[in-house]
């Protein structure tokens, strides 16, 4: 059986010992680059049969989710087994946070085990860095509040890399409720990392002019190599207001259907989708579609953030190599 080893390469490595990944703000190009570099390297330790890499063997991942997930829990959970390392899950439903404990005090409860990477979502804009304050662990930002997601933006731009071979000069068009989006909020600052641009378009108050260039003009996708579809977050909406006069207007006007779609283009979704809604089945199931992509990058690359905080790199795209 041949066997999987991580090797070092000529990348450059992180600079300091205690990192943390809580927004695209604290990433330079070189490393997103490495970042995809070491996730693409993952990315064939996953076409084995064994997929486990001993790499990790001995950390722990705590993963505290305060918020629903299925995509990003089910990955770092999985992300930090096949690297080996030993995993606790906390979701704050059925844990003492529904005895109004807080976040410090959870937080500094389970620090008691040492772990190596805390992993945090939450509903408030700040915990992860509330975290990366109140403990010794390396945080990573898995979604607060409306702030930042920076996992996301990553498994996004390898997604896109994957799909085209190129990032630079590439044009996203970014539809429907970005003004709820931590989502958008990291995308748009990594792709300008990478050279890539950036056009939100939707219902002028769901639009974040400062944040790139924006429209209302559902015809503006048409320039657009990937259509990037955002779901109406309505848990994030101040009770009362009315951002848009009903959901049917709101596919009337923006809703990604067949017809929107030129040739060539590629529909991406970080998840959940409304089908019906911002995006129509028949797009979310073509073969435009890259959400399925997305779900498998956002493994290996979690994998690849995992591995780059715990370890001092480098790493090169040769990382995970075959052995006789
Ligand atoms: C997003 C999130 O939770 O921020 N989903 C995800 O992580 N895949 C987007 C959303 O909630 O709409």
């Amino acid at each position: 059986m041949t066997e999987l080893r991580v090797v070092g390469g000529d990348l450059v490595p992180p600079s300091s010992d205690r990192r943390h990944l809580i927004t695209i703000a604290d990433l330079e190009r070189g490393d997103l680059e490495r970042l995809l570099a070491t996730a693409s390297s993952f990315a064939l330790s996953q076409s084995r049969e064994t997929k486990k890499l001993p790499t990790l063997r001995g950390r722990l991942v705590l993963n505290m989710f305060y918020e629903s997930s299925t995509r990003t829990s089910s990955s770092f959970e999985l992300a930090a087994k096949r690297l080996s390392a030993d995993t606790l899950t906390l979701k704050a439903a059925g844990s003492s946070v529904d005895k109004g404990e807080s976040l410090r005090d959870t937080a500094q409860t389970l620090a008691a085990y040492e772990p190596d990477v805390i992993v945090i979502r939450h509903p408030e804009a700040g915990a992860a860095q509330f975290v990366a304050d109140a403990t010794d662990a390396r945080v990573v930002n898995a979604g607060d509040g409306k702030h930042q997601h920076p996992t996301q933006a990553l498994l996004d731009v390898y997604t896109m890399k994957d799909a085209f071979g190129r990032l630079d000069g590439l044009q996203v068009a970014i539809v429907g409720d970005v003004l709820h989006s931590r989502v958008a909020r990291s995308l748009v600052p990594a792709l300008r990392l990478v050279g890539a641009d950036a056009i939100q378009v939707g219902p002028p108050p769901l639009l974040v002019p400062s944040l790139c260039e924006a429209t209302h003009d559902i015809d503006a996708i048409a320039g657009a190599d990937v259509v990037y579809v955002l779901r109406m977050q309505k848990e994030r909406m101040l009770a009362g207001a009315n951002f848009v006069p009903s959901l049917r207007e709101y596919t009337a006007r923006w809703g990604i259907t067949p017809e929107r779609v030129r040739d060539g283009q590629r529909v991406m979704h970080p998840g959940p989708m409304n089908r019906g809604v911002e995006i129509d089945a028949r797009v979310a199931d073509s073969d435009a579609s890259l959400v399925v992509d997305q779900v498998r990058s956002g493994l290996i690359v979690r994998m690849a953030v995992l591995y780059d905080l715990l370890t001092a790199g480098p790493v090169s795209v040769e990382a995970a190599v075959e052995v006789a």
